[in-house]
Parts: C-alpha cells; sequence; structure tokens
C-alpha cells in the first residue's frame, strides 16, 4: 500500500488534504475519544451550505487594499484563519462604490478587476474546507475618513475626514439626510432618488461578482452607523420623503436593497448585521409614540419584515455606531463586559425562534460562548479581536470544553 500525501483536489498548487477539514469536530473518531459534541461544534445548515461548526470570523477592516482591491496582505490574514479550525469567515466590509469606503485603504467590488484577488482567496479557503463570505457595505456618512492608527495619531478633536489629497472624496459623501456623524467628520449631501437608484444598482452588480468570485454567502452590512443603519435610525434619517419620518418608510430604502440582492443572490445564505439599539440617552420610543432613537422594538420589527420577504437567512446582532456621543452599558469597571450584545440577540431570537442568529462583541471565553448556544440566545458567535489575539481558538475552544477538534496535518506537532 502506497503511503502518498494526497493533495487537494483541483486546487491551484499543491497543498496537503486535511480531512476532516481542520476545525471539524472528531466525536465520530471514538479512538480520539473526543466527548461529547459542544454546542459550538455542531455543523449548522443554512440554504444548503453546511458549515462544519459555529465560530464565525467576524468582518474586520483591514485598510490595507489597493484601489479597493484585496491584497496579499487579505490572503494571509484570511488564509491563517481558513487554516485554524473557525466555521466561516465573513471578509471586512467592502464597498459597493467608491465613495462607500470608511477610508481610502477599504476593500471594494466596484470592478470586475477586483474579482480575481478575491477569488483566489475564496479557492485557498474553500481547499481547506472552509466556508467564506462577504459583508457588502456602503459606510454613508461615515465614509472618507483616515484608518483607525492614523485617527488616533490626528488626535481628538482635530478632523479625522480624509482629504483629497489623501485620496479622500470629503465632497462626495452622502448619507439620508445632511447631518455629518460628528464634528471630526465629513458634512454629507442627502441622498437623492438617483443616488438611491445608484447604489441599490451597486449592491446588485456586487452581488453578481460574488456569484462569479465563489464566496458561500454574503452578509448586508446594515450596522455601526453606516448607510443601512443611518437610513433606519430616526437620529440620522430625518427625509420628509418616502425613504423618512415613519418606521415604514425609514426601513423602505434599507429593504429595497435586500430585496434586490436576493434576486440577484438566488437561493444562497444572506445575512444581515445590525446594530439593536443606536445607544443613545432615553427610550427608543417617547410616551406619545414618536420614535426616538434605533432600538430593539424597531429592529424586532425590521426582522419581522425581511422575515416575510424572505431576504434574511441569519441575523448577525451588533450594537452602536450611528449616535458620536453612545452610552454603552451595562459597562464592567470600565471594560465592555464578556457578550455585552448577546442580550440583543437574545430578544430577536426570543421573538424569532424560527431564524438563525449570531451573537457578537467580546466574546472570549469558550464556556461562556458555549452557554449562548447551549441557552438558545444565540445560533453561532461571531468574534472578531479575540481571534486576532489567538487565531487557533476554535481549536483551544474545543479543548476547553473537553473535546477536539481537527488540527491541520502540518501543524500537528504544537499540540
Ligand atoms: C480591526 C477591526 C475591524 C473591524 N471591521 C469591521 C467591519 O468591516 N465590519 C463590521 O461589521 N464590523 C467590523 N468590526 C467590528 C467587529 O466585527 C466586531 O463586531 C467587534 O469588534 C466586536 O467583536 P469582538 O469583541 O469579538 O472584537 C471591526 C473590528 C475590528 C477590531
Amino acid at each position: 500500500m502506497s503511503h502518498l500525501n494526497i493533495g487537494v483536489p483541483g486546487a491551484r498548487e499543491y497543498y496537503p488534504m486535511n480531512e476532516p477539514a481542520i476545525g471539524t469536530h472528531l466525536s465520530s473518531y471514538a479512538w480520539l475519544q473526543s466527548g461529547e459534541q459542544p454546542e459550538l461544534f455542531k455543523p449548522i445548515e443554512i440554504k444548503g451550505v453546511t458549515f462544519k461548526n459555529r465560530i464565525f470570523v467576524s468582518p474586520m477592516c483591514q485598510y490595507s487594499s489597493a484601489d479597493g482591491h484585496a491584497t496579499d496582505w487579505h490572503l494571509v490574514h484570511i488564509g491563517g484563519f481558513a487554516t485554524r479550525g473557525v466555521g466561516a469567515i465573513c471578509v471586512e466590509a467592502t464597498s459597493v462604490v467608491p465613495e462607500g469606503r470608511i477610508s481610502p485603504e477599504d476593500a471594494g467590488l466596484w470592478t470586475d478587476s477586483q474579482i480575481a484577488p478575491l477569488k483566489r482567496i475564496v479557492e485557498f479557503s474553500h481547499s481547506q474546507g472552509t466556508k467564506i463570505g462577504i459583508q457588502l457595505a456602503h459606510a454613508g456618512r461615515k465614509a472618507s475618513t483616515y484608518a483607525p492608527w492614523i485617527k488616533d495619531r490626528a488626535g481628538h478633536g482635530t478632523s479625522w475626514v480624509a482629504q483629497e489629497n489623501e485620496n479622500g472624496w470629503p465632497n462626495n459623501v452622502y448619507g439620508p439626510s445632511a447631518i455629518p456623524w460628528s464634528e471630526t467628520y465629513p458634512s454629507p449631501k442627502a441622498a437623492t432618488e438617483q443616488d438611491l437608484q445608484y447604489i441599490e444598482d451597486a449592491f446588485a452588480a456586487a452581488t453578481k461578482r460574488c456569484h462569479e468570485i465563489g464566496f458561500d454567502f454574503i452578509e448586508v452590512h446594515g450596522a455601526h452607523g453606516y448607510l443601512i443603519h443611518e437610513f433606519v435610525s430616526p437620529l440620522s434619517n430625518t427625509r420628509t420623503d418616502q425613504y423618512g419620518g415613519s418606521l415604514e418608510n425609514r426601513l423602505r430604502f434599507p429593504t429595497r436593497i435586500l430585496e434586490r440582492i436576493r434576486s440577484e443572490w438566488k437561493d444562497k445564505p444572506l445575512f444581515v448585521r445590525i446594530s439593536a439599539t443606536d445607544w443613545a440617552d432615553g427610550p427608543e420610543k417617547s410616551e406619545d409614540g414618536t420614535w426616538l432613537q434605533w432600538g430593539i422594538e424597531q429592529s424586532n420589527a425590521w426582522v419581522d419584515k425581511l422575515l416575510t420577504l424572505g431576504v434574511i437567512d441569519l441575523l448577525d446582532v451588533s450594537s452602536g455606531g450611528n449616535w458620536a456621543k453612545q452610552k454603552i452599558s451595562p459597562v464592567a469597571g470600565g471594560n465592555i463586559e464578556h457578550g455585552y450584545q448577546v442580550p440583543f440577540a437574545e430578544a430577536i431570537k426570543k421573538a424569532h425562534p424560527s431564524l438563525i442568529v449570531g451573537a457578537v462583541g467580546t466574546i472570549t471565553d469558550p464556556m461562556i460562548a458555549e452557554s449562548y448556544l447551549r441557552d438558545g440566545k444565540a445560533d453561532v458567535v461571531f468574534l472578531a479581536r479575540e481571534l486576532l489575539r489567538n487565531p487557533h481558538w476554535a481549536i483551544k475552544a474545543a479543548k476547553a470544553l473537553g473535546s477536539e477538534a481537527k488540527i491541520a496535518n502540518q501543524y500537528e506537532r504544537a499540540w
């Protein structure tokens, strides 16, 4: 019998085949005595796509794109997750138009030349048995700003606007209304009906490119004070036309984008990330029924609508980013506590038990993460910073939970 080191079939070049896929729970391999399958490692199927576990990489901007094109930084950054056991990777906020980028170095998918570098990353991820999707975005009034470390150097109170000589586009920033996010941000124009059609068409064109690239899912960025969140929140949307005022009107354009994406994306998994609250002072609604800020009641109403229209398969529940004076609570000792956004995920899951819900936000402890799923508060967890600190979190989590997940053959000797 020969002992060939088999390569991944169909891969661009030779890499050893990992079987089962890295990050798969090894409960079916009795010889490993890996114990019971933790909730975090139960595969989940979404619209015919099976994710090997429920630990998802949250989208993370890298400010490392060349005119919106993914670079080798992205291949290495994302490739590192693909080889270390997560169930899925969501590629960073990727703008559907150039002026929808947060910073000049953000990712984009507005032109066909952006397809090839992403395709290479997706094919690599697939060769490692890891599902991968992309977050489609438009930054709205928060566009044309510096990358975070450049902001830090500029300091608070100074302008964070990337000017034209810094590759920015401060005179082409728009949102639902002409209200800047803060005095350090660009002064936006109110989008016209024509602008809205152009944005909708750009989301549809980017979705077509996602098909060609081979992404397993799309996540629409409806959170953190970017364009879609700006439309749904009464704090940033003061329009008096059919896109502003009543809740129905504020939801109109964001919902239209999702319907358009669904018609292009067909029956593939469509995720939506929302901010479940603006974290502004005071209640979501006044006593006379006026909506004062975005919150959980309107989030639930929007989810009802999206479910009825069949334009959501997973809701990724985040918060904040649309109100410069936001006060996030509860705060423990100055640090945002573990799973501080989980109560929002839980509330939405409770109201919509059939919806697949993702929890995100300071999730670092495997036991606590496991408890969120076991207690039915969410179906999957998204991790960002903890995975930057510890890309092997999934493998370590399996061990912390008294079981084993498949480690890359190439890394076995480390464990
Ligand atoms: C470097 C970095 C970049 C981020 N970029 C994005 C992004 O592109 N889209 C998004 O929705 N959230 C983004 N976020 C937020 C994360 O996805 C996540 O929601 C947040 O960091 C809370 O999760 P954590 O406590 O596990 O880091 C980013 C966070 C970090 C740290």
